[in-house]
């Protein structure tokens, strides 16, 4: 079998059953989405610091304008005070977002991946800015991720498009889409479909660093189960570690909707990355990829051990980013960085190992995050004569899941 005798069906309407996920600050494309679609599956962009994203698409001024509104508190270590702009917000939204509905082509569909997380120092009225103005852009469905999203349906009940974008939640348990649902029963809508988040994906887990005790088929068959004795009919999608169409096709085959894969499209030329980080994932082998605590959300994260985020000890940049700062506007980046100023005072690099400034970080391509089998990247292409690695192209790697059988993964022409 392969995955393209299976179809996605979302009432009425098919797809193939590929899902590209989100992969933050712009890592997954509006152009890698738009292959997604193109192809008649499914491509996600995020929006993780979308001022900044739409500042490096369209070249506003968001974050320079939001500098110059908080330059003040730079030296400051209360952060209180530094707060998004939500009519601009919901401009960076709309176009980021409208953007790329308007450039879309072809059969498939367009999610936004939207982080719970992003506290952004006013946790409820930022985000319910940014899934309004997700909806007032065309988006064709939310992606409710990193977090229980116990609150979000009901931030955007009243929106016309509540009941006709496709949304749907990640989840890493069981308990979490009960949580999830008990809370949502009361809006009157299930989710669309259910991404089910091993512990072997990319970006932040939902998991505690007991990870490597899960396992996704065990997990997805627990949700299954449930869905089944509530007579809930939700399309399940696993992911976290999905690498070939055949390892697709054994959840599929259990009666999977889809499948949700990043790791294998952050070597695709419409990949965010600079193409010199590319190679760094290219190359990585198998004891490069670590799980660590420097998050600062609080959720274990997977990234190469060899990323430039690990220890550096840059200044925080609240007051031109500022999406980790939580109601309080504290983040523990800032606990840490300031805790290591006033042991090394004087000291002009300073390093901070237990956090990072996650913002900063993953806007310069700095904190290399990635899944589990990043280290079998290297397998998926050619080596070239310099010794670097053929980049390639997202139609390729989509392809590769729809048609492969046998676990063999095709080699670029
Ligand atoms: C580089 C990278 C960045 C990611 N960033 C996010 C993110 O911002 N939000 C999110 O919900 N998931 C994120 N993920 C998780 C993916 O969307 C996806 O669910 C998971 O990685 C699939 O497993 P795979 O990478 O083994 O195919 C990220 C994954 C990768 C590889």
């Amino acid at each position: 079998m392969r995955v393209d005798d299976f179809r996605l069906m979302f009432g009425n309407r098919e797809f193939v059953p590929i899902v590209i996920g989100g992969m933050g600050v712009d890592i997954s494309t509006a152009g890698l989405a738009l292959e997604a679609a193109r192809l008649g599956g499914i491509g996600h962009i995020s929006d993780a610091m979308v001022n900044t994203v739409a500042d490096r698409r369209f070249n506003t001024k968001f974050v320079k304008d939001k500098l110059k509104q908080f330059k003040f508190n730079v030296a400051n270590i209360d952060k209180s005070i530094v707060k998004f702009d939500l009519g601009q917000l919901a401009e960076a939204t709309k176009l980021h977002i409208g953007k790329t509905m308007e450039a879309k082509r072809g059969p498939g569909l367009i999610f936004v991946n939207c982080m719970e997380k992003l506290t952004m120092n006013a946790p409820r009225e930022t985000l319910a800015v940014r899934l309004k103005a997700a909806l007032d852009s065309g988006i064709d469905g939310i992606t409710l991720a990193a977090g229980l999203h116990l609150g979000s349906f009901s931030l955007i009940e009243d929106h016309p498009r509540f009941r006709d974008a496709f949304l749907g939640v990640i989840v890493s348990s069981l308990r979490a889409l009960q949580l999830f649902i008990r809370k949502t029963v009361r809006s009157n809508r299930l989710p669309d479909y259910v991404v089910v988040e091993g512990p072997l994906a990319g970006g932040h887990l939902g998991f505690g660093m007991d990870w490597a005790k899960y396992d996704l088929a065990t997990i997805v068959a627990e949700i299954k189960a449930w869905l089944h004795a509530e007579k809930l009919n939700i399309p399940l999608i696993p992911a976290g570690g999905i690498f070939t169409g055949s390892d697709a096709v054994s959840y599929l085959e259990n009666g999977a909707a889809a499948v949700q894969v990043a790791t294998r499209f952050t070597v695709a030329r419409e990949c965010g990355l600079p193409e010199d980080v590319q190679q760094e994932y290219f190359k990585a082998s198998e004891d490069q990829i670590e799980v660590n605590q420097i998050s600062p959300t609080g959720y274990p994260m997977r990234m190469l051990s060899k990323s430039p985020a690990i220890g550096d000890g840059i200044r925080p940049n609240c007051e031109a980013y500022g999406y980790l700062l939580d109601s309080h506007g504290s983040c523990s980046y800032i606990t840490s960085y300031n805790r290591e100023l006033e042991a090394n005072p004087g000291v002009k690099r300073l390093s901070v190992k237990d956090k990072t400034c996650l913002c900063t970080q993953m806007r310069n391509f700095n904190l290399w995050t990635c899944g589990h089998y990043t280290y079998r990247l290297k397998d998926t292409t050619r080596k070239l004569e310099d010794g670097s690695y053929q980049l390639l192209s997202a139609e390729h790697i989509f392809h590769d899941y729809q048609y492969s059988s046998d676990n063999k993964i095709a080699l670029p022409a």
